[in-house]
């Protein structure tokens, strides 16, 4: 979606949220889903399971669906969805979970990477033990292709009723709750009308039923909000809730952002973000880097000046002052999810007439380089958890706190520069400002991944340019 497109979808969905306020002073009711069976699961205090009524096998591989839904998968597969159980820094993450919980900590990561496991209390212990890498289990034949496949096809299918936030305590044990209703048949979707599929030898058929759980972001709450010892870690679902014109009117849902209805009348199944496999090479025309990009693209609106009428650029007593207003274009925070792995942030450059840079902010040599954190001027938006001493620690489960740096969904931020130089001699300047991005900050990958450090890409959000002429 380009941004002019989304901020007209926007300012539609704002200006219907005012007319209907108008005419009616109560808040809309907040949406009702229907009520259907679900499978019962009982956990302890540890996660793992006291009683299931679901069994691995209630659940089917993609392989199951291309037969019919060939382009869903192809989609799904570029997705990160099914990348959570192919992410070697999931694995490192969980083995060292694993290793420094040793009650919980197998569990805690599943829950939302591998739900199949989660809710059929399949220990994976055996698989974290034996292999240095996530090829290793991802190639065990032992091991059910639904419990690779991470987030797939029947995990979302079959939910059946509305989760709440995963509140994590002191413990960190697993908490995710998952109402659904697998291994009857049934694929629940957003087609209204009910769908009877024959089967053939080799084909899953199913029935279908709607479910409108689908077409609102309830959809996303088991996975993607999450509050450990009360600190809100990773709590995507809340930010797009707290936003009036989106929470409370229960507009523009995530699905449209990150579920567009393509080409052929289906919703996309990329589930475009910011992460991309890192795995392997990255060609500039592979579909998955090209959906990224263009969503980043989406995401922010630069330009110079304030909110009122101040110059944007001007020099006086020998300081040049710029002003430069960012706006979010975002149905959430940016970044958002875990925040404190990504950098958001602006590259500000002054040149003179020829070329000579006068000024810079923001700049990195390399992509692989870390930002200058002692530059005063440096806008990034981030986040820092904080573990137990005040320190900054990099795993989520050793969260005590978190400074958040993100810029919230909708809102504008001004900035000012500056910049204490000799002009005299100087009759025009080009300034030019672009915001960047990258997934992980390099401090994460450095050591245990410098070869997925070495593919990650910094992708350019938004470009603006200007020349001054010196009064
Ligand atoms: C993370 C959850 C999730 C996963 C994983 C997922 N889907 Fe969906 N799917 C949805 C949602 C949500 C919708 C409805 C989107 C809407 O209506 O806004 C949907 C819609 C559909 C539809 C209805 C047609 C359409 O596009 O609207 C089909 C068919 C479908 N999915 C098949 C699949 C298949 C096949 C897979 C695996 C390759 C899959 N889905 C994986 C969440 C998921
Ligand atoms: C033999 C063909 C066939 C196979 C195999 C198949 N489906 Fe479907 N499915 C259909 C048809 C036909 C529809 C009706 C909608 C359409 O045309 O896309 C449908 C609809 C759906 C819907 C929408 C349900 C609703 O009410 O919104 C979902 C979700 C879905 N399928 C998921 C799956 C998944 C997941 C698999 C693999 C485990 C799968 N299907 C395998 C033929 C199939
Ligand atoms: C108005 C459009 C819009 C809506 C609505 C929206 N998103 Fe996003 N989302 C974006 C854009 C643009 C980005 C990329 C910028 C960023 O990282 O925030 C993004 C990024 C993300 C990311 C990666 C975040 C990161 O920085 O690590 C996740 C996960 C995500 N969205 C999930 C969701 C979920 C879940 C919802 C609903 C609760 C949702 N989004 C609603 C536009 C939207
Ligand atoms: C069963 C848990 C689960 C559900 C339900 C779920 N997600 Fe996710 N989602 C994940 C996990 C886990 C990842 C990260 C995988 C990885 O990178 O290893 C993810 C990643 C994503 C990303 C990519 C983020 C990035 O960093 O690029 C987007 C976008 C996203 N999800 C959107 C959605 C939306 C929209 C919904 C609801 C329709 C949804 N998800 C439902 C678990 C889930
Ligand atoms: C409450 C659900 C949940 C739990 C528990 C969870 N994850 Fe995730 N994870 C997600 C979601 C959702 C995303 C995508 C978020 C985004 O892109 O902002 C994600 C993304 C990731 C990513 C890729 C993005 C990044 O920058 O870090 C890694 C690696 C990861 N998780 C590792 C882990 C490990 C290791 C654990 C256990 C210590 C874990 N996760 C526990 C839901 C979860």
């Amino acid at each position: 979606m380009n941004s002019n497109k989304l901020e007209y979808i926007l300012l539609l969905y704002i200006l219907l949220f005012v007319l209907a306020c108008e005419e009616n002073t109560t808040m809309p009711p907040s949406i009702e889903f229907k009520s259907f069976p679900e499978k019962d699961i009982q956990f302890d205090s540890n996660g793992d399971i006291i009683s299931s009524d679901i069994d691995v096998s209630d659940f089917h591989s993609s392989d199951k669906c291309v037969e019919c839904h060939s382009e869903h998968v192809a989609e799904w597969k570029r997705s990160m969805h099914a990348y959570s159980m192919r992410d070697p820094v999931f694995f490192s993450g969980w083995k060292s979970e694993h290793s420094n919980r040793t009650e919980t900590g197998e569990r805690f990561c599943i829950q939302c990477h591998s739900p199949v496991a989660y809710v059929t209390g399949t220990k994976l212990d055996k698989y974290i033990n034996e292999y240095e890498t996530i090829t290793g289990l991802q190639e065990d034949p032992e091991l059910s292709m639904s419990i690779k496949e991470g987030v797939t096809c029947t995990v979302c299918h079959s939910f059946t009723g509305i989760s709440k936030t995963v509140e994590t305590g002191y413990d960190v044990a697993a908490k995710a709750e998952y109402h659904m209703n697998p291994g009857e048949g049934i694929m629940y979707g957003p087609i209204e009308s009910s769908v009877e599929i024959d089967s053939s030898e080799n084909s899953y058929a199913h029935k279908s039923e709607y479910n409108s759980l689908f077409r609102s972001s309830e959809a996303c709450l088991p996975c993607h909000d999450f509050k450990i010892r009360g600190v809100d870690a990773e709590i995507t679902f809340t930010e797009w809730n707290n936003i009036p014109q989106f929470g409370m009117a229960g507009l523009v849902s995530c699905q449209e952002c990150h579920m567009p209805i393509n080409g052929n009348g289906y919703h996309s199944h990329e589930f475009a973000g910011v992460d991309i496999n890192l795995t392997e090479p990255i060609p500039e025309d592979s579909l998955q880097y090209k959906s990224v990009k263009k969503l980043l693209q989406s995401s922010v609106e630069l330009k110079f000046g304030g909110s009122n009428a101040e110059d944007a650029i001007n020099i006086e007593n020998g300081v040049l002052v710029i002003l430069v207003t960012v706006k979010s274009l975002t149905g959430h925070s940016l970044p958002s999810g875990t925040s404190f792995a990504r950098e958001a942030w602006l590259e500000t450059i002054v040149r003179d007439a020829d070329g000579n840079t006068i000024y810079s902010s923001g700049k990195i040599e390399e992509p692989t380089s870390d930002l200058n954190f002692s530059d005063p001027s440096l806008v990034l938006y981030s986040s820092d958890l904080l573990g137990e001493a005040g320190d900054i620690v990099t795993s989520v489960t050793e969260t005590y706190d978190i400074i958040p740096k993100m810029l919230p969904g909708l809102s504008s931020q001004v900035h000012k520069y500056i910049i204490p130089e000799d002009f005299s001699e100087i009759n025009q300047l080009s300034i030019s400002v672009r915001m960047r991005f990258r997934a992980f900050k390099p401090s994460f990958l450095e050591e245990e991944h410098s070869d997925l450090l070495a593919r990650q890409p910094v992708f350019d959000m938004a470009q603006i340019d200007t020349t001054y002429l010196i009064p």
